[in-house]
């Protein structure tokens, strides 16, 4: 049996470059905080413990992930990659494989991990990378044979140490007992004063340990947030292959560069979505569903063959097959849409019921509401849901038509088949199948002149 897997995250970096009060590994990517993506990749390997070591900002960050399962390691102070690692062993448990991740390398996969820790078997492992300019990186220094030898940091590296493009990501695996040994013996002795991590590999060498190297398949997985500009490229990445990946299981995205998915997005088949659309959280879109230009969707599930408009906000909406919604359509949470319902321009739609093939295209706020089957919702109309102090229900039965600019006066009931007068203002139940209205009679004053202005 292999040796449990135990993972440290060190997150305790107080992010400068970010010009922020928030701490670096909560800003976001793709709506989430960076360390919530390292945590779900950590947590998708199924490990022992993860150790998160955090510093900089710490309440807030303990905060923001109350339920995520970890030990929390404090680093008071920041001495180095090898001090931090160190803060985690005494929880860590000796038979265990430690991995090191980094709250600010939001994008590796899991994938690349588990074939790290399968590189490693009980040695040690590094993912590297080659890169053409290994600018701050650390250098891997090989011997003849090719065998990894050391790490020297590019503050520490000699000129032809500096040339060498083989890098440190910082990812590694090592066993739990000699790990604890390794940084037990640090030293500082170097140009940053700190407690090098890498210092390791010279001592697993000087051991006979083997040192295996991995390298993850895109660059993108090995890339630390520490500016704006960076946080903004990894989004772009994490987009871009997020569009990818919804292309390759044959949705059509009129354009990739400009789809951003903060969340879940499941797509049936034939799903076609036009520009500038994001989505937020978790949301379905079943067969054929076409999404318009300019669409805001967060928590939302909508049914094979709806099309949705440009410039809807839809938020916590359950929409059913066949609807036409928008555009400029404002669907808030509990709005439960039956089939074939229609929702048109400037129509809010909240804590409602809508029965299969009803429409209000117009104008509309329907809050607090049940409405049954082939309803028409005339422009205009207004459920009055609220007395100023309390929410009350309006229930609007089968084949009901409202006229246009009608006020329903919540608690109300209109009865199925009922037809409401337009521009009426209805406080009492409208019988079913009877015409209601409340509007004054007509009347005319014969030879009535406009005032004119004195002169
Ligand atoms: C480190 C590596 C370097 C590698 C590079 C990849 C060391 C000594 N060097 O250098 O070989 O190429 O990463 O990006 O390991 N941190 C703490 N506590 C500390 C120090 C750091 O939590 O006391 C965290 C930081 O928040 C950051 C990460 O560890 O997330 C890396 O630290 P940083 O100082 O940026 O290391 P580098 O100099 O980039
Ligand atoms: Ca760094």
């Amino acid at each position: 049996m292999s040796a449990p897997l135990e993972i440290v995250i060190l997150a305790a970096g107080q992010g400068k470059r970010m010009y922020s009060d928030m701490p670096k590994v909560l800003h976001g990517l793709a709506g989430k905080p960076l360390l919530g993506h390292v945590l779900d990749t950590a947590h998708a390997l199924k490990p022992a413990a993860i150790h998160v070591v955090y510093g900089h900002g710490g309440e807030q960050v303990r905060a923001a992930f109350p339920q995520a399962g970890v030990h929390w390691v404090h680093q008071a102070e920041q001495k180095g990659t090898g001090h931090a690692v160190a803060q985690a062993m005494p929880k860590v448990a000796d038979p265990a494989t430690v991995l090191v991740l980094y709250g600010d390398v939001p994008l590796i996969r899991p994938q690349t991990l588990q074939e790290l820790l399968a590189t490693a078997g009980s040695g040690l492992a590094l993912l590297t990378a080659e890169l053409d300019d290994p600018g701050a990186y650390g250098r891997i220094l090989r011997d003849k044979s090719g065998h990894v030898i050391r790490i020297v940091e590019s503050k520490d590296a000699s000129p032809e140490e500096a040339r060498v493009r083989e890098v440190n990501t910082g990812f590694l695996a090592a066993p739990a007992a000699k790990l604890r040994k390794w940084l037990a013996g640090l030293k500082n002795h170097n140009a940053q004063g700190e407690y090098y991590l890498t210092d390791i590999i010279s001592m697993a060498v000087a051991e006979q340990v083997a040192i295996a190297t991995h390298a993850p398949r895109d660059l993108s997985e090995i890339l630390g947030v520490n500016s704006k500009p960076e946080l903004a490229q990894l989004e772009r990445m994490y987009q871009k292959q997020q569009a990818e990946k919804l292309m390759q299981q044959g949705v059509t995205l009129r354009d990739p560069a400009r789809l951003d998915v903060r969340g879940e997005l499941t797509c049936g088949r034939d799903v076609v979505i036009d520009v500038n659309v994001i989505f937020e959280g978790k949301v379905t879109l079943g067969d054929r569903v076409q999404v318009g230009p300019n669409n805001v969707i967060r928590d939302s599930r909508i049914g094979s063959g709806t099309v949705i408009h440009p410039n809807c906000v839809i938020e916590q909406a359950d929409i059913g097959a066949d609807c036409r919604i928008g555009p400029f359509a404002r669907l808030r949470p509990e709005a439960k849409l039956a089939a074939q319902v229609h929702v048109g321009n400037f129509v809010e739609v909240k804590k409602s019921e809508v029965g299969e093939g009803s429409k209000m295209n117009h104008l509309s706020y329907i809050g607090d509401t049940t409405i049954g089957s082939g309803v028409n919702i005339g422009a205009g109309t207004i459920t009055c849901n609220y007395d100023g102090a309390n929410k009350h229900r309006t229930v609007i039965g089968d084949n009901v038509f409202v006229g246009s600019n009608t006020a329903l006066v919540a608690p109300v009931t209109v009865g199925a088949g009922a037809t409401i007068g337009a521009g009426s203002v209805i406080t009492k139940e409208a019988p079913p199948g009877e015409l209601t209205l409340t509007r004054a009679p007509q009347m005319t004053k014969p030879g009535w002149k406009r005032p004119k202005k004195k002169s």
